[in-house]
C-alpha cells in the first residue's frame, strides 16, 4: 500500500513520462499507484470505460497485469477469487511486495475525487488466512474456460494417466465418468509448474478423491496400479484399435467387442458388412493413425483455399481445429469457410467437394446440408455441441511432393515427413461453411478443444443462463440472441476474460 502522504505529494505533480501500457494522451499524475482493473466479471466493456475514465484523469491504468501493478481493483470477485487469479498468473508469484486487492468502490470514488482516496478496510477485500508455505494451496477457477491452458503440459505423467481413465470411462460408455476424468486431467494441464507432492493439490477444483488417489500413486511411486490394469485390459486395447477406425464409435466398437472382435485382422475377416465411412477407416488405417502435420495442414488449406475461390472468389477460409491452438501435429484438418455476402455461402461446400473430386484428391467424402434454424423462442435444447452447418468429413489423398514443395516455401525446417515408397498419404479434413453472421459462434465452436467447448456451454447455462453453439448465443434472461463479430465479444457477453486459441487446449 502507498503511504498517503505519498500519494498527496504525488498528486500535486509529477514530470515522469506515462509508463508503456497506459496508453493515455493525459499526463500520469499519480506515478505511485499503477492499477490494474480486472475483467472478470466486470466484463470487458465496463472495463475499457473504467479504464479511459482513469486515465483521462490522470491515473495510470495498465492493460495487462505486471510486477508493477500496486492496486488490483475488481468488482463483485471475493478477496479470495482475485488472490487465485493473482496466483494464477506467474507475474503475480515473483513479486516480492504484492498488490492490494481492492473493491471497486475505492476506484469509483478516487474518480469522483480526482485522485486515489485513503485506502479504508472496507475497499480492501478480504482473504482467509493462507496456508503455510509449500502448501500454499491458490484455488484455481474451476471452469476451463476460465483459465489458459497453453499446448505445454508440465504434469504429463499426471494427466497422461487421467487422460487413459477417462478413455477407459468413455470406452465403458459412462459419460459422465468420463468427463470428470477430463476436467481433472485440464486443471492439471493449466498449471503453469508441475506438481511435485500431493499436498499441492489440496484444495483445487475437479479433483476428487478417485483423482487425488491416483496422482498421488505417480507422484510416490512414479505408477498407479489401476492405471496399469487400464492400460493391459483386452477391453481398453481392443476398444482404442477399434474406435480408431474412422466411422466406428463406441458402441458399434463395443458390440464388435462382445462377438468377439478385438483386432483390426478380426474385423477384416470376419465379413461384417461394414458403412462406406468405416470401409474408408478401415482401408486408410495406417495413414490415418499417423498425426497430420502442420506441413501438410498447410498444403491441404492451399488446395481448399484454391478451390473454394476458384468457386467463389470471396470465400475466405480459416484453419480451426488444434492447428488454429497452435498445436503442432493433429488427428485430422479443420477448415471453416465463410462468405463476405451472406447466403452466398449456400451450396458452396457441394461445388468445392465435386471440384477436389474430379482432381483425384479425395478418397472418400460426406457431405451434409445447413439444416440451422433459429427460433424467436431461443433454441429448443440448452447448449448443444451439435451444429447444422452445411460440412464435408472428408479423407484427402495428399501427394507428399506437394507438403515438400509447401514446405520449402513456408520453411517447416524441422518437420521430417516419413520418406515411405507412396508418394501419397491420405488425411481426414473437416470442411464446414459457415453465414458470415454466425463466423464468430462457428469459429469458437471449431477451435476446440473439446473440453474447452464443453466448459464454455457448461458455463454459459450454468453461470449466465444462456445457450451458446457453434450457431449462436442466447440469452434466456434477455430473451434474446446476442450477436457477435469476433471471439472477443462472444467471451465478453459471458463475462467471461478472453482466452486466445493458444490457451484453449484444455
Ligand atoms: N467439432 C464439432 N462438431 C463435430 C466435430 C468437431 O463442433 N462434429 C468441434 C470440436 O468440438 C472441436 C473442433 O471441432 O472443438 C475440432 O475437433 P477435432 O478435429 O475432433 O479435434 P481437434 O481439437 O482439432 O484435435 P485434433 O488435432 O486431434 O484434430
Ligand atoms: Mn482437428
Ligand atoms: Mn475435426
Amino acid at each position: 500500500m502507498v503511504p498517503l502522504k505519498r500519494r498527496r505529494a504525488a498528486a500535486s505533480g509529477s514530470d515522469r513520462p506515462p509508463r508503456s501500457g497506459s496508453t493515455s494522451k493525459s499526463a500520469v499524475r499519480f506515478p505511485h499507484v499503477v492499477i490494474f482493473l480486472l475483467e472478470r466479471k466486470m466484463g470487458a466493456s465496463r472495463r475499457v470505460f473504467l479504464s479511459h475514465l482513469g486515465r483521462s484523469k490522470g491515473f495510470m491504468v495498465e492493460e495487462t497485469y505486471s510486477e508493477s501493478v500496486t492496486h488490483i481493483v475488481s468488482e463483485e470477485n471475493s478477496g479470495d477469487e482475485v488472490r487465485a487469479w493473482v496466483d494464477s498468473h506467474p507475474e503475480g508469484r515473483k513479486r516480492e511486495r504484492p498488490a492490494c486487492l481492492l473493491d471497486i468502490s475505492w476506484y469509483t470514488e478516487s474518480m469522483r475525487e480526482g485522485l486515489p482516496v485513503e485506502i479504508l478496510d472496507r475497499h480492501i477485500l478480504q482473504e482467509q488466512q493462507r496456508n503455510g508455505v509449500g502448501d500454499a494451496v491458490f484455488s484455481v477457477p474451476s471452469y476451463a474456460c476460465q483459465r489458459n491452458t497453453p499446448s505445454q503440459d508440465h504434469n504429463s505423467p499426471l494427466t497422461d494417466a487421467l487422460s487413459v481413465l477417462a478413455e477407459s470411462a468413455e470406452f465403458n460408455a459412462d459419460e459422465g465418468r468420463g468427463v470428470a476424468f477430463r476436467r481433472a486431467a485440464a486443471l492439471l494441464k493449466s498449471l503453469d509448474w508441475r506438481v511435485t507432492g500431493a499436498h499441492q493439490l489440496r484444495g483445487l477444483p475437479c479433483l476428487g478423491e478417485h483423482m487425488l488417489r491416483v496422482t498421488k500413486d505417480i507422484l510416490e511411486n512414479g505408477i498407479s496400479s489401476e492405471v496399469e490394469a487400464t492400460q493391459q485390459s483386452k477391453h481398453y486395447n481392443s476398444m482404442k484399435v477399434l474406435t480408431g477406425i474412422f466411422g466406428v464409435g463406441v458402441k458399434t466398437a463395443n458390440r464388435w467387442f462382445r462377438e468377439g472382435i478385438h483386432s483390426l485382422q478380426l474385423l477384416r475377416s470376419s465379413g461384417y458388412t461394414l458403412n462406406r465411412a468405416q470401409q474408408a477407416g478401415l482401408t486408410y488405417y495406417d495413414d490415418l493413425s499417423q498425426p497430420v502435420t502442420k506441413a501438410e495442414a498447410d498444403a491441404i488449406g492451399l488446395i481448399v483455399k484454391e478451390a473454394a475461390i476458384s468457386i467463389s472468389p470471396g470465400a475466405e477460409i480459416t484453419l480451426t481445429g488444434g492447428f488454429r491452438r497452435g498445436k503442432a501435429t493433429g488427428h485430422d484438418v479443420d477448415f471453416l469457410i465463410t462468405q463476405p455476402a451472406e447466403c452466398a455461402e449456400k451450396g458452396l461446400i457441394a461445388k468445392v467437394v465435386s471440384r477436389l473430386e474430379s482432381q483425384g484428391l479425395l478418397l472418400y467424402h460426406t457431405c451434409s446440408r445447413n439444416s440451422y434454424h433459429e427460433s424467436s423462442k431461443g433454441p429448443s435444447r440448452p447448449s448443444s455441441s451439435m451444429d447444422y452447418f452445411e460440412k464435408c468429413f472428408s479423407i484427402f489423398k495428399l501427394s507428399k511432393d506437394r507438403v515438400e514443395r509447401q514446405k520449402e516455401e513456408t520453411s517447416h525446417p524441422d518437420t521430417k515427413t516419413d520418406l515411405r515408397p507412396e508418394a501419397w498419404r491420405a488425411v481426414r479434413v473437416d470442411l464446414v461453411v459457415s453465414p458470415k453472421s454466425q463466423f464468430s459462434y462457428a469459429l469458437l465452436g471449431w477451435t476446440g478443444s473439446k473440453l474447452f467447448e464443453r466448459e464454455l456451454r457448461r458455463w454459459a447455462v450454468q453461470e449466465k443462463s444462456m445457450y451458446l453453439s457453434s450457431h449462436a448465443l442466447y440469452d434466456r434472461k434477455q430473451a434474446r440472441y446476442l450477436e457477435a463479430s469476433s471471439e472477443e465479444e462472444i467471451f465478453a457477453h459471458l463475462g467471461l476474460e478472453y482466452i486466445p486459441p493458444s490457451a484453449r487446449n484444455a
